[in-house]
């Protein structure tokens, strides 16, 4: 949801290092991108689009100077477009800032500054901030002085930084977005996430929300609001920088469901007793909820709705909420633990839930995938995927390693030591090669690429997967599709099979809900409907079937993260063959940073 970066200390590679900086936010935002070089004057390029068109343009034309700052938008005020572009300048050039957030009181700010004579030349909010940084500056201040006066007028949600005309120095701050400094011995770096200047330095520093950063020449420093100095940790980064490539797959996507073997595996390191059958998570030891509550957007909701299951059938009663809805009517707390399900770490629906939770009281755990992210820093327990970068915006290998977290979570913080599901548990890694390395889902996808429409069907376990299959579908082919309970296709959404709408049935095992979603099947298969079975062939699914893409046998918890690699593989293949934008859908950035 907008990327921004910024470097000091490389003066003759600083629009090489913006631009390097710029590939890896991409996700967060692609409607336009821009930098900010500053020497005597500031020089400005952005270009509405891709970052392809400002790649295009600096070759023809390059700013330079010792001091950048770039920005790859999501867009929220005004349409995408060169003038809508980060950054925004002041009405004589002097200063540009760069922004990911919200600013809420923009429009009177806006008001204001412009009764006083400045012209505004975009439609967004955060021009507000170059023109409020000039008044500061007519008024005797300071570069440093003129960019805290600016922020302390604006209400909101931000991660801003700015350079200056004839300034050695990028200043930055945060609220309620993340921010991180990269630093190392000759240059300094900041961005909205790591993977920005990864390839340059594994120290990092992490801002926290209404810290101040100044970065120059010499270094860095991090104050209060009121100036104060803040002693701040450098932290060691535990990934590579090869990480965020494709590795010569086409897609980030496709990379990332086939690591998943390898996330499944570092996400179980260490934490299952493979002799004993018993898991254990030493950052959750004493964790024993008597009730729990997820919070979660998107996929991450969907596993959400699985780790409740879990928790249930182990006796404890849980629940899982979109975060959007539960920050405005809660549900009565008590003693619920509630866990924020989040890969990202920085979903603003998914930290403000949790904070409007711990402001009731409650104890909150974070389920995150990224170190040193708002939730983690926020909640009094976290646990982590491991699942490692993920940068495609349709999330994969994270699902899955979210799914073997909660499963973690649920055996080492309830009785439910099934002994069985926890040896499915160890071997998931290689269950989940088995099916990357024999799915047709390639076929299947060519064979149905053309539907009017995608419906997904489960129960039990397998009804948050029929959801995140038809999330994944929609996401990234731009097709209608809606996952829903099997039981619940003939109360109303039969209506809308016909025969160029395919149902994809998740049915594992042989009892009582593969039983019923068969009979379900059935009934779609009377209405001409094509079927599309994801099973283990221990029911009779098979009989009614168009196509099948199958999965191995094993317990129900990890039968459904293996169907959902079949659904991942159909979405990926689908979209391929329709030739969309796979890792950057139309519309839609990684990181969810506003509300
Ligand atoms: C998943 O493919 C989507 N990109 C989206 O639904 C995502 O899961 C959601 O925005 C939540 O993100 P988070 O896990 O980082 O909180």
């Amino acid at each position: 949801m907008c990327g921004i970066v910024g470097c000091v200390g490389r003066p003759d590679e600083t629009l090489d290092v913006l631009m390097h900086g710029l590939s890896k936010l991409e996700y967060r935002g692609y409607d336009s991108a821009g930098v900010a070089l500053a020497n005597s004057a500031v020089e400005i390029e952005k270009h509405e689009g891709e970052l392809v068109n400002l790649e295009r343009a600096v070759d023809d034309d390059a700013p330079s100077g010792p001091v950048g700052i770039g920005h790859t938008r999501w867009s929220t005020h005004g349409p995408p477009s060169d003038r809508n572009s980060h950054p925004h300048a002041d009405c004589e050039g002097e200063v540009a800032v760069i922004h990911n957030g919200i600013i809420e009181n923009f429009q009177e700010v806006k008001d204001e500054l412009t009764a006083a004579g400045h012209e505004f030349t975009s439609d967004t909010d955060t021009e507000v901030v170059p023109h409020l940084i000039e008044s500061a500056l007519a008024d005797g201040a300071s570069h440093e002085e003129a960019f805290r006066a600016a922020i302390e007028r604006v209400e909101g949600s931000y991660a801003i930084a700015a350079v200056f005309a004839g300034g050695d120095a990028v200043f930055c701050t945060r609220q309620d977005s993340p921010l991180v400094l990269g630093i190392d011995d000759d240059a300094t770096y900041l961005a909205s996430d790591v993977p920005a200047f990864r390839e340059f330095t594994d120290r990092v520093v992490y801002l926290e929300d209404g810290e101040f950063a100044r970065i120059d020449a010499d270094g860095w420093d991090v104050s209060t609001a009121d100036g104060e100095p803040v002693e701040k940790t450098i932290h060691t980064v535990n990934w590579d920088a090869e990480e965020t490539g494709k590795s010569g797959y086409d897609h980030f996507m496709l990379k990332e469901i086939h690591e998943q073997p390898r996330a499944l595996r570092q996400c179980l390191r260490g934490r299952v007793d493979e002799l004993g059958g018993q898991v254990e998570l030493d950052e959750l030891a004493g964790v024993r909820p008597t009730t729990v509550q997820f919070v979660a957007c998107g996929t991450s909701y969907h596993a959400a709705l699985y780790g409740a299951e879990l928790f249930r059938e182990a006796g404890v009663p849980a629940q899982a909420f979109l975060a959007s809805e539960y920050v405005t009517s809660p549900p009565p707390i008590g003693d619920a633990l509630v866990v924020g399900v989040t890969q990202s770490g920085e979903t603003a629906d998914t930290l403000s839930a949790l904070r409007e939770a711990r402001q009731r009281g409650a104890r909150t755990l974070a389920l995150t995938n990224v170190v040193g992210s708002t939730v983690a820093r926020e909640c009094d327990h976290t646990l982590y995927i491991r699942a490692g970068p993920e940068i495609g915006v349709a999330a994969s290998k994270t699902f899955a390693s979210q799914l073997a977290a909660l499963n973690l979570f649920a055996f080492a913080a309830t009785d439910d030591h099934d002994r069985e599901a926890i040896g499915a548990l160890r071997d998931l890694p290689s269950t989940v090669q088995e099916v990357i390395d024999d799915s047709s889902a390639a076929s299947v996808a060519e064979a149905y690429h053309d539907a009017d429409a995608y419906f997904f069907i489960g129960r039990g376990l397998n009804y948050p997967v029929a959801l995140e299959g038809a999330l994944k579908l929609k996401e990234i082919t731009y097709r209608h599709a809606e996952g829903f309970a099997a039981g619940e296709l003939k109360h109303g959404p039969l209506a809308l099979v016909t025969d160029n709408s395919p149902v994809i049935a998740i049915t594992t095992g042989d009892g009582e809900l593969a039983r019923k979603t068969v009979n379900n099947v059935k009934e779609v298969e009377a209405r001409d409907a094509p079927v599309i079975a994801v099973t283990d062939g221990q029911s009779d699914i098979e009989r009614y079937a168009d196509h099948v893409l199958t999965i191995p046998e094993t317990q129900p918890r990890t039968a459904a993260v293996l169907a959902n690699v079949q659904l991942q593989l159909l979405a990926y293949h689908t979209a391929d063959q329709l030739g969309r934008s796979i890792d950057k859908p139309r519309n839609l950035a990684k990181s969810v940073t506003v509300e």
